[in-house]
């Protein structure tokens, strides 16, 4: 497995693994906008020149949002996702960055547990963020002082 960064040529690729990751799936059109986005990053992991996952991630002032984060079902819990957050997180602090924020579903066992292992923390929740009723949960992963619970 290796990690790179996606390109627009990728973006059938990124849709399959979205679609196969999201009941309300951004589709090409959307994932085209949010790459082209100025501050906008992505990277893959690719095995056997096809790609298992993606993140995207878009810069905003002192913050990276974490776009979003999709590993095809069959390949999870092999450290797709972990590396790709990995990746943002080192850029993120390489360009000196505070943090990294997302809001995830509420329900999302997988995603929640890997964002605490990467040292985020809960900021807030947004009610019937998403348009099935479900509250997001906002969380920060804070980049300056100190590691901040990581393991
Ligand atoms: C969330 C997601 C990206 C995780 O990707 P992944 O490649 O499977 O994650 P990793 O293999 O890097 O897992 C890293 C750690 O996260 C935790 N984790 C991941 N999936 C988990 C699960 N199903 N249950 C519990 N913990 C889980 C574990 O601690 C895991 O470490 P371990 O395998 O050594 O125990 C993937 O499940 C996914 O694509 N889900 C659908 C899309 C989604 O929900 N994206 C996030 C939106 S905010």
């Amino acid at each position: 497995m290796r990690l790179r960064v996606v390109h627009r040529e990728d973006l059938p690729q990124l849709a399959h693994i979205e679609e196969s990751c999201s009941s309300s799936p951004w589709g090409m059109g959307m994932l085209g906008e949010a790459m082209g986005l100025e501050g906008a990053w992505g990277w893959g992991i690719e095995e056997g020149g096809r790609l298992l996952g993606f993140g995207l991630f878009l810069k905003v002032l002192d913050e990276m949002q974490v776009l979003t984060l999709c590993v095809l079902p069959e390949h999870r819990r092999r450290g797709c996702g972990r590396r790709l957050m990995e990746e943002a997180e080192h850029l993120a602090r390489e360009l000196g960055m505070e943090k990294l924020s997302l809001e995830v579903r509420q329900s999302n066992l997988p995603a929640l547990t890997l964002y605490g292992h990467l040292g985020f923390i809960r900021v807030g929740c947004r009610k019937a963020y998403y348009k099935d009723g479900e509250d997001a949960v906002l969380m920060d992963r804070p980049l300056r002082g100190g590691e901040g619970g990581k393991s």
